[in-house]
């Protein structure tokens, strides 16, 4: 299939255009480059071993900017990763947020149904759970209060996209929930590159392993959890772009709406992290217990199995690999790409 791959720049999209390639798909790339580096485009483009992967430097918001795209190019699908997702950002910056994240889809939908493309993966977020009614969370567990604007985002589009799948039969919408995406590429040549100080907890340990910080603050160790610490289910980044080659099997199939959690199931806390981390890859990171962080929950893992039963999709690597990952490329990249 030949794909639109929005922010196709940033973390999940750049490893996810890999495994597109290795499954004998193609790809267009668009991305403004808010929250990301050409250089990862480039560096995709030596793993997969071609010259470049087609890119335009297109806000989604920007209809005659896509509309030129899908001029040039007929897609079979879309996967939908471009958007805003800091979520401190996003309570200091509502309207930015669903202007970008909302007004910038409803865009891109619209001039996909103009060019009769009707095939799309959105990425979204266990974010739309609030605070879980369940653990393990299955699809069927009902959404949630989210506590800030970037979780609204997704859980209105997800509403968005569904309502337009009912009224028009001919789209096939895949909403992939992912839970915590870790880790990096195995060649330690594309990873996360988080601008500023990393909101998120392995982006955090990596910086301060590698020098640039100097101590992880713990957010809270009186939760009810084991050891009192938050509760999460990361998953290898290399896992999450595999589970969207699955999906666009799903809308080979003319699956209508298909909605999928897309994590390992096994719940790790921010002190089993940092262990492991420690043991793996031999590396030092201090840490110090903070006050909990606002609008943090204590335990969010979910249960894999209808991406695996209705995808074939389940994950390979554990949190080993995802520690080892993370480092590696933070070790070959102190400071990301910025260096190149
Ligand atoms: P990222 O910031 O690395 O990638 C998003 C990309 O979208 C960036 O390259 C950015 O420049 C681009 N972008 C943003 N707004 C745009 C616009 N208006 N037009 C064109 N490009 C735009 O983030 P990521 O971690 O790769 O996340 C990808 C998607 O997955 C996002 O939608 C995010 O909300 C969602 N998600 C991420 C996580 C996570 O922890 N990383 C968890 C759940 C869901
Ligand atoms: C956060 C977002 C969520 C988003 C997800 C993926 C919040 C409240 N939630 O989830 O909407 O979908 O990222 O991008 O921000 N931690 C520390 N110290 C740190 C950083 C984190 O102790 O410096 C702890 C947190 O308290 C949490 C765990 O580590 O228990 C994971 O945190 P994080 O990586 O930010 O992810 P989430 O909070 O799950």
């Amino acid at each position: 299939m030949n794909i639109l791959v929005t922010g196709g720049a940033g973390f999940i999209g750049s490893h996810t255009l890999i495994e597109l390639y290795a499954a004998g798909h193609t790809a267009v790339v668009i991305d403004n480059l808010s929250n990301s580096n050409p250089v990862a485009l480039k560096r995709v483009a030596e793993i997969i071993g071609i010259k470049n992967i087609p890119f335009y430097k297109v806000d989604i918001r920007d209809r005659e900017g896509l509309e030129k795209v899908f001029e040039e190019h007929q897609f079979d699908a879309c996967i939908h990763f471009a958007g805003l997702k800091a979520v401190g950002e996003s309570v200091e910056k509502p309207w930015e947020y669903y202007d970008n994240n909302i007004g910038g889809t409803l865009t891109l939908l619209d001039v996909m149904r103009k060019h009769g493309c009707k095939n799309i993966i959105f990425s979204s977020s266990a974010t739309v759970y609030g605070d879980p009614a369940e653990i393990p969370i299955t699809e069927n567990c009902p959404k949630g209060q989210c506590t800030n604007p970037y979780g609204w985002t997704k859980s209105m589009l997800e509403q968005v996209l569904m309502d337009m799948q009912k009224a028009d039969p001919e789209w096939n919408v895949v909403l992939l929930r992912y839970f915590n995406p870790v880790g990096a590429h195995p060649s330690g040549r594309i990873g996360e590159n988080p601008n500023g100080i990393p909101n998120n907890l392995m982006p955090y340990i990596t910086q301060v392993a590698v020098g640039k910080r100097k101590e992880l603050g713990v957010f809270g160790n009186d939760y009810d959890t084991p050891d009192g610490t938050g509760v999460r289910d990361y998953i290898h980044v290399v896992d999450l772009a595999d589970a969207h080659v699955c999906a666009l099997k799903a809308l080979e199939r003319k699956c209508g709406l298909g909605i999928f959690n897309v994590g390992t199931g096994h719940g790790y806390s921010v002190l089993d992290m940092v262990k492991v981390f420690i043991r793996v890859n031999r590396v030092d990171v201090p840490y110090s217990i903070k006050p909990r962080r606002a609008g943090d929950i204590a335990t969010c893992y979910c249960n894999p199995s209808k991406a695996e039963s209705e995808l074939g999709w389940k994950a390979k690597y554990g949190i080993e690999e995802m520690v080892r990952d993370s480092w590696n490329w933070q070790r070959q990249n102190p400071e990301g790409y910025n260096e190149e």
